[in-house]
Formats: C-alpha cells, sequence, structure tokens
C-alpha cells in the first residue's frame, strides 16, 4: 500500500502542549507506519483560481521535541490524500473561510471533518438537532426571554458563547440572582450577541462531565471530568481532574441516536460532552482526548484513527 501524505491544519505550534496534544499522538502514529506528515497553520492557505494551496511544512514530530521541519514547499492542497483539519475554536469568521479553502481540496483529498458538516455543525448549537438528549436549552440574545426561560424551569442555568471552547465565557446564572441583569447584559453584549442558556445540572459538580470520542460513528473511548472545588466547570484547562469512566446503557443508546446524522453531515471525529446522560456539547472541530485516554485506559484510540484514514484514502 502505498504511503500517504497527511496534512494537519493546526494553531501555532508553539502553543502545543506535546505532551498532551490529541493532533500530535494521531501524527505520531502515522508516522510510526511510514507517511508523510506535514503541518499548515491556516494562515499559511491560499486559494487561487480555482484551487487552494498550503506552504505546507513536512515535519518530523515527538513528544520530547516536537516539530522539526524536514521540508517546506508550496503545494496545491489536492495533492494530500487526508487532510485533518485540527484547528481549535474560535469558530469565527476566519474559520468560516478556513472551510472553504479546505474544501476546494476535495474530492482529490479526504478532508476530516467534512468542512461542509463542520459549518453546519455549530458546537453548540449542533445539540439543537437531538431535542430528546439535550438538557433545557434556550439560544437567545435576549436578556428578559431568558429571565423568563429560567423563572419558568426555576433552577440555576449555564450561559455559554457559541464560538468558544475550554471553557471559556461560561457564567453561571444562579436563579433568582440580584445580579441577573447584568450578568445577561454582560453575556450578550447588551443583547446583540446570541448565547446558549441552558439548565445547569447539578451531577456536574459531583459527578463531572463525560468525554466520549467517537470515529466513524463508533465509540473509541471516553473519560469523566470533575471540576475542581469552587469551579462549576469540568475543563481540564480549568483544573478539571479526569477519571476513569464506563458507558452507560443510555450513553450508547445517545451515540446509536448521533451516528446516522454523524456520518451524513461527514462528521467522523468528535468528541461528545454528556452530563448525566444528556448531551451538552459535540466537538467536531478539533476533539482532545487521546491522551488521557492512553494514560487512564492503557488503551490507544489513534491506532483506530489512522486505520480509518488509511481505509479511506487507500479505497480512493
Ligand atoms: N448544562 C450543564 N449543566 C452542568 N454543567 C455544565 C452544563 N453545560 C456545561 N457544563 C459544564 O461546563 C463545562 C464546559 O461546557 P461545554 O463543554 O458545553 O463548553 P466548552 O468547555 O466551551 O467546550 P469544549 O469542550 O470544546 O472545551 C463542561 O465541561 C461542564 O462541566
Ligand atoms: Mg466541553
Amino acid at each position: 500500500m502505498k504511503t500517504l501524505k497527511i496534512a494537519f491544519i493546526m494553531d501555532s505550534m508553539e502553543n502545543i502542549l506535546l505532551k498532551w496534544d490529541t493532533s500530535m499522538g494521531i501524527m505520531i502514529e502515522a508516522q510510526k507506519r511510514g507517511h508523510q506528515i506535514f503541518y499548515l497553520e491556516p494562515k499559511d492557505l491560499f486559494a487561487q483560481n480555482g484551487s487552494a494551496y498550503g506552504e505546507a511544512r513536512e515535519v518530523r514530530v515527538s513528544r520530547k521535541r516536537g516539530f522539526e521541519i524536514v521540508h517546506l514547499q508550496t503545494l496545491n492542497l489536492k495533492t494530500f490524500d487526508i487532510i485533518f483539519n485540527r484547528k481549535e475554536p474560535p469558530f469565527d469568521v476566519s474559520y468560516l473561510y478556513l472551510t472553504y479553502l479546505l474544501e476546494l481540496a476535495e474530492p482529490e483529498a479526504f478532508v476530516i471533518n467534512s468542512p461542509k458538516g463542520v459549518r453546519k455543525a455549530n458546537e453548540k448549537f449542533y445539540i439543537l438537532e437531538f431535542e430528546k438528549w439535550i438538557p433545557p436549552t434556550l439560544v437567545s440574545n435576549n436578556p428578559e426571554r431568558i429571565e423568563v426561560f429560567q423563572r419558568k424551569l426555576k433552577c440555576d442555568l449555564i450561559l455559554k458563547p457559541l464560538d468558544l471552547k475550554g471553557g471559556a465565557g461560561i457564567k453561571l446564572l444562579p436563579l433568582r440572582s440580584k445580579k441577573a441583569r447584568t450578568i445577561l447584559h454582560r453575556a450578550t453584549r447588551g443583547g446583540s450577541k446570541w448565547i446558549m442558556a441552558q439548565k445547569f445540572l447539578k451531577r456536574n459538580l459531583t459527578s463531572g462531565d463525560k468525554r466520549i470520542l467517537m470515529l466513524n460513528g463508533q465509540p473509541i473511548g471516553q473519560f469523566g471530568r470533575i471540576p475542581k472545588r469552587g469551579e462549576f466547570r469540568a475543563n481540564l484547562s480549568l483544573g478539571g481532574k479526569h477519571i476513569r469512566a464506563r458507558l452507560t446503557a443510555r450513553e450508547k443508546k445517545l451515540i446509536r441516536t448521533l451516528r446516522p446524522k454523524l456520518l451524513r453531515d461527514g462528521l467522523y471525529f468528535v468528541g461528545i460532552d454528556v452530563v448525566d446522560g444528556k448531551l451538552i456539547e459535540m466537538n467536531v472541530t478539533s476533539p482532545a482526548g487521546i491522551t488521557e485516554i492512553n494514560l487512564l485506559e492503557g488503551k490507544h484510540p489513534e491506532v483506530q484513527v489512522v486505520n480509518f484514514l488509511e481505509a479511506k484514502a487507500w479505497k480512493r
């Protein structure tokens, strides 16, 4: 079988946590099998006439030394067998344009996740398509509407920006808070920005949330995250502690429900976040968790990921 040219679209290599980075885990596995690994930042991409190109750095990768650049060349994105988009949020207009650029590489290159799918599946908004599986949720830019929603539900709400990650910008709106007006005014930027207001599931404080990694519609590993004391968000970047976790029967059913839609939308590698059996977020841009699963379970989901990439590329 021919060796593959695999491009990874990523944020600046300077900010990568070498020990934890999920993209690195996948790169190292692909490199072990003799495939060529290329690293590109969005700023290295451009489109001219009908094609998209990138100033591609071919790299050798290791957890200890990071990236060693072997070769730099400008390549038509169609010359890659696989383009793995691992650019992180914010999902802003630049991110939108990135999806257009990557789409020009199709169908010659297999782009994962599908640029169309990534455009469709806003990481917060997409869960609304699975109404039965989510906590009571409102997307609105109107502070009064959110207040009415809270009064009806009679519970604390969690307020989330639609375009960020890592717990950034997420606020708690306690029931009957005297500061409700101020909190909502700030969160919606004076009523001009849509946010997600969601029932705060108290189980998150004790049992945390669960990250389940899915590949081609199947679960390939999971772990739990418990918020640190005094924090309501379980994100690892905010001091959340990761723990071993099993999939419950309910979560397995959720996965079966998600599968056909994910596959239809070309969302092959995603990380879902679940609290108390409810879907709270669908990470499609740059889901992480491979290293956590390596360490907690001694399992290697990156092997399955690269098997999948090979199968896709060699079938073409
Ligand atoms: N409805 C909810 N009830 C209780 N806790 C929640 C709820 N939604 C989110 N959380 C907590 O807040 C954290 C962050 O929320 P979420 O995963 O939706 O966004 P994010 O952290 O910005 O996304 P990412 O996982 O991409 O970094 C979760 O890990 C969870 O601990
Ligand atoms: Mg999350």
